[in-house]
């Protein structure tokens, strides 16, 4: 373990780019939120996002500035300025007013990461109402039950995904309308379906935009639990004061800078940290539609001379098993400040990263219910590799015991929880206030997570405090997994936890009983992971599954994740004084 920290610390001032946040210490104990606030426009003291992202720039001095920078997956790029944003964001935003699409409608997602879905995004936030992005790999069931619990009235999609919606449509009366973007493969609608370019074709290049307040609705993304079906966490237009905070003092975002996030839309760092924070700062965006390559990736870096990379620990894993040649033979030299979240960063990404790019990697943490980064490490502020880092300022976290107790003693295990209050934070899960309020306890919001804080405020990642599985950054609930396991006819039950994994932490892994009459079979076990696949989608089914007799359980009859997971990796049972009597 390295201990001489400031040693890998890279002086980014030496590389002409004095950082946002240069005395961490002092920017803490004078933190106001109102400093930031008056850093953004705010007209009538309207609040929303796409207005802070999108027109204040386009009016003002940067209206020709390059906002994204598209990168299709043939290679052709594309450049659109703040202008070009914000008058298709306003067409799109015409056309669903026609259509009927009210604030706080809920609109959903689900495309490539194509220029239109950016248009659209904001076109949506400048109408007022709430936008739900979804991951590209999620299967039918996955869409509809997300679809369904937040009784979304417009689907956004393209010719590829159609068919999932085409699947599920007629179980979904709130789904008025599907729009699919089609005219770049030259793919018409279909019948049913609106198209993009035709109603966008016609309709006006302005629009006055709903006038949100800081407490109206903004964005919706779905994060999964121990228990139940994915719950929708709302937030309100105000979180842009934490993204442009963030991005300014985290992201370190200077008016120069090419900045690139490869987070998928889907989730949450795909909207905060791959469209609201940059645009909030004024700042060129790179979007590069194609998937993970460690050559593509480096050559994209090379090609837009990208500054400012935001990217997660699974990717690491990938770069750093493609070599470290592999990067070494690129002209990466524009990049001056690397970053991840998601999952733990191994100290040895962080070192990877000094050998690679001559940079280390600075990991952060936050999560969908904070909207922002709540902890991070600062281009100013030596590193400590494994380490979360040092609260935003303005944030105030907590170690807590299991009474809600704040633990001060250095280096102790507990849960993290936040003080409540700061802005970007979500409002409320969907139509399900219960469990939002339980997230709330002794004054704390409780994060989930457990970690310790070492005698010099930094924090330390130590796991989840539930069943809940990280994978790739990506975070499963194994409740969902189980639901459509049990919907096959030859499963009695389902019993789904996290297995570690070297490159993606952990990998869905499923445990199964069958009904009377059915034999443990490879053909079956297949026939199983395709039914999930199917239903769920790669980015969510199992990639293994082991038959079992009976799956453990309590005398309640709940099934012990922890143990089959505790079984799975040989450790210590625990206590097993509530598992059930063979
Ligand atoms: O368990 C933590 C892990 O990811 C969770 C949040 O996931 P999600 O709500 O999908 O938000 C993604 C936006 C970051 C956390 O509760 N996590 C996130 N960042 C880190 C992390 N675990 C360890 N270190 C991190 N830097």
């Amino acid at each position: 373990m390295v201990t001489d920290y400031a040693e890998i610390a890279k002086d980014v001032a030496a590389l002409g780019a004095p950082p946002n946040l240069a005395d961490y210490q002092a920017l803490r104990a004078d933190w106001n939120w109102d400093d930031i606030i008056a850093e953004l426009d705010l007209p009538g003291g309207s609040y929303n996002l796409a207005h802070e992202c999108i027109d204040r720039h386009a009016n003002g001095d940067r209206g020709d500035k390059i906002a994204m920078i598209y990168e299709a997956t043939d290679g052709e790029v594309t450049n659109y300025t703040f202008k070009d944003m914000q008058r298709e964001a306003n067409k799109w935003a015409n056309a669903i007013t026609d259509l009927g699409i009210e604030k706080a409608d809920r609109v959903f997602f689900f495309t490539d990461r194509i220029p239109e879905l950016y248009f659209a995004i904001f076109g949506t936030l400048k109408r007022g109402a709430i936008i739900a992005p979804l991951f590209s790999a999620f299967g039918p069931e996955a869409v509809m039950e997300r679809i369904r619990r937040a009784e979304g009235v417009m689907v956004v999609t393209t010719p590829n995904l159609l068919s999932k919606i085409d699947a599920i449509r007629d179980d979904l009366p709130s789904l008025e309308h599907v729009v699919v973007i089609g005219h770049r493969q030259g793919v018409e609608a279909g019948e049913g379906n609106l198209d993009y370019m035709e109603m966008t074709e016609g309709a006006s290049e302005e629009f006055e935009n709903e006038q949100t307040g800081s407490e109206d609705w903004s964005v919706m993304h779905f994060t999964s639990g121990t228990t139940g079906l994915p719950k929708g966490a709302a937030h309100v237009h105000n979180a842009v004061i934490g993204h442009y905070a963030t991005g300014k003092h985290v992201i370190d975002l200077h008016e120069d800078d090419i900045y690139w996030c490869t987070a998928d839309p889907g989730w949450v760092t795909g909207t905060s940290y791959h469209m609201f924070a940059p645009w909030s700062n004024g700042v060129t965006n790179l979007v590069y539609e194609g998937g993970f390559g460690a050559g593509r990736w480096y050559e994209a870096i090379q090609r837009h001379n990208v500054t400012v990379w935001y990217t997660a620990p699974t990717a690491i894993r990938m770069l750093m098993k493609a070599g470290v040649d592999s990067a070494r033979q690129r002209d990466l030299s524009s990049l001056r400040y690397v970053m991840s979240v998601g999952e733990p960063l191994n100290p040895e990404g962080v070192l990877w990263g000094q050998d690679a790019f001559d940079l280390p990697i600075h990991d952060n943490w936050w999560q969908t219910e904070t909207g922002a980064i709540m902890i991070a490490n600062y281009p100013s502020v030596p590193i400590r590799p494994g380490s979360m880092g040092l609260p935003f300022p303005g944030i105030e976290p907590a170690i807590i015991d299991d009474q809600f107790n704040e633990i001060t003693e250095p280096d102790q295990e507990g849960q993290l929880a936040l003080k409540p209050g700061w802005p970007s934070m979500f409002r409320t899960y969907w139509n399900d206030q219960d469990r939002y309020d339980s997230r709330f306890q002794g004054g704390w919001y409780l994060t989930g997570d457990r970690a310790k804080r070492d005698a010099d405020g930094y924090y330390w990642f130590v796991g989840r405090d539930d069943d809940v599985i990280n994978t790739a950054g990506h975070l499963v609930g194994p409740f969902e997994v189980e639901s459509v396991l049990i919907e096959h006819e030859a499963v009695a039950e389902a019993g789904v936890i996290g297995k570690p994994d070297p490159v993606a932490m952990e990998i869905v892994k499923a445990f199964v009983s069958l009904k009377e009459g059915y034999e443990q079979t490879p053909q079956l076990r297949r026939e199983l992971m395709g039914h999930a696949r199917q239903r769920l989608g790669p980015g969510v089914a199992p990639r293994e599954i082991d038959f079992l007799d009976s799956l453990p359980k309590t005398r309640s009859g709940k099934i012990m994740r922890r143990l089959l997971k505790a079984r799975e990796l040989g450790l210590p049972e625990g206590d097993t004084s509530t598992l059930e009597d063979d």
